[in-house]
């Protein structure tokens, strides 16, 4: 059975890895792209999107550009950790050249796919939630046109990774998950299923390390080349970091994540990658020294029902061995295991 999956990311590194991951999964279905701004530009993200498009084969698949910044502050992105194209020293093709796109099409395009999949889309959501939230302002009726929801962000028991306790996605636009995670918290919503946060807590947990980098891309060719480049850059800036000569993958590992999950709920054969609790999640939006922050009520202390998962557990090493395995087995070059 086909997994139907709208994919709204930032490449961006790791997202440029779990593209790749998505679209080599025999069983996922890319049914559209949403280009966020986050890592780096919107229109900068378009062009990433559409260069792996090319490298990845998926040329026909739709994308837009997302809105052009976040709903209640100026854009920020982060050239230091992605590169200055945000794919670090690698290179894909045309993304230097003007995607000729309108902003603000990220929106329609949740809303169009969600209803032509009724019941049937997997949402992932691997950057700032900004569009889905421009999305559910349109059609607040867009929660029952979903299968799933899963979305890497926060850091709940964890330090952050921009400041003392925010996470990049969330930190570049707060308001964002925050009227996303509203839309789940209305009383009496029936869903069969229930967004799954995935905070730094777990993602970290996948570490790229340069040996796992090399079985990855042994073989070289056009896409290895250009995610190798990538990594360089990436596991440079952890090391300067100091985090190690390594990286954190977190969006191909949300991402495997999202379609072993959906693959389970649908009865078939899949490969258990953590596991979620339900729990209330709020996004503190005032805060001087805490604004960006995901916050979960463990002990229910607001008196709110659960809106959301919080994935509380990853399998790493399975992660990165069904990672390899899907990749290569797609895109290895001939002769290459
Ligand atoms: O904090 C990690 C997240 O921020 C990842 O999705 C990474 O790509 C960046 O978008
Ligand atoms: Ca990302």
């Amino acid at each position: 059975m086909t997994l139907h999956f709208l994919i709204d990311c930032d490449p961006g590194i790791d997202d440029a890895l779990a593209l790749t991951y998505a679209f080599a999964h025999p069983q996922v279905a890319v049914e559209g792209l949403v280009a966020t701004g986050g890592n780096v530009s919107t229109e900068q993200v378009g062009r990433n999107v559409r260069g792996l498009l090319d490298l990845l084969g998926g040329q026909g698949t739709p994308w837009t550009l997302g809105a052009e910044n976040p709903l209640a502050q100026p854009l920020t992105t982060t050239e230091e950790t992605h590169g200055p194209l945000g794919t670090g020293y690698g290179l894909l093709p045309g993304q230097k050249e003007p995607t000729g796109r309108a902003y603000g099409e990220g929106a329609a395009l949740w809303i169009e796919t969600a209803r032509h999949f009724p019941g049937k889309l997997h949402g992932l959501i691997l950057g700032p939630s900004t569009n889905l939230a421009l999305a559910l302002r349109r059609d607040p009726e867009l929660p029952q046109y979903l299968a799933s929801l899963t979305i890497m962000g926060g850091a709940l028991n964890h330090r952050g990774n921009t400041m003392p306790t925010t996470e990049w996605n969330v930190h570049s636009d707060p308001e964002g998950l925050h009227e996303v995670l509203a839309a789940y918290s209305h009383p009496g919503l029936d869903l069969p299923y229930a967004p799954l946060l995935c905070p730094l807590d777990t993602t970290e947990q996948a570490v790229m390390t340069p040996q796992l980098r090399e079985r990855l891309l042994a073989g070289g060719g056009e896409l290895f080349t250009a995610l190798d480049g990538a990594l360089q850059f990436y596991m440079e800036f952890h090391e300067w970091d100091k985090l190690g000569f390594i990286a954190h993958v977190h969006d191909p590992f949300v991402t495997a994540l999202a379609v072993n999950r959906a693959l389970a709920a649908n009865g078939q054969p899949h490969i258990p990658l953590g596991e979620g609790t339900p729990v209330t999640l709020d996004v503190e939006l005032a805060g001087t020294l805490t604004r960006g922050q995901v916050v979960a009520d463990w002990l229910g202390r607001w008196g709110r029902d659960p809106n959301a998962q919080a994935l509380t557990s990853a399998l790493a090493p399975e992660f990165f061995e069904h990672f390899i395995q899907t990749v290569r087995a797609a895109y290895a070059p001939k002769g290459y295991a």
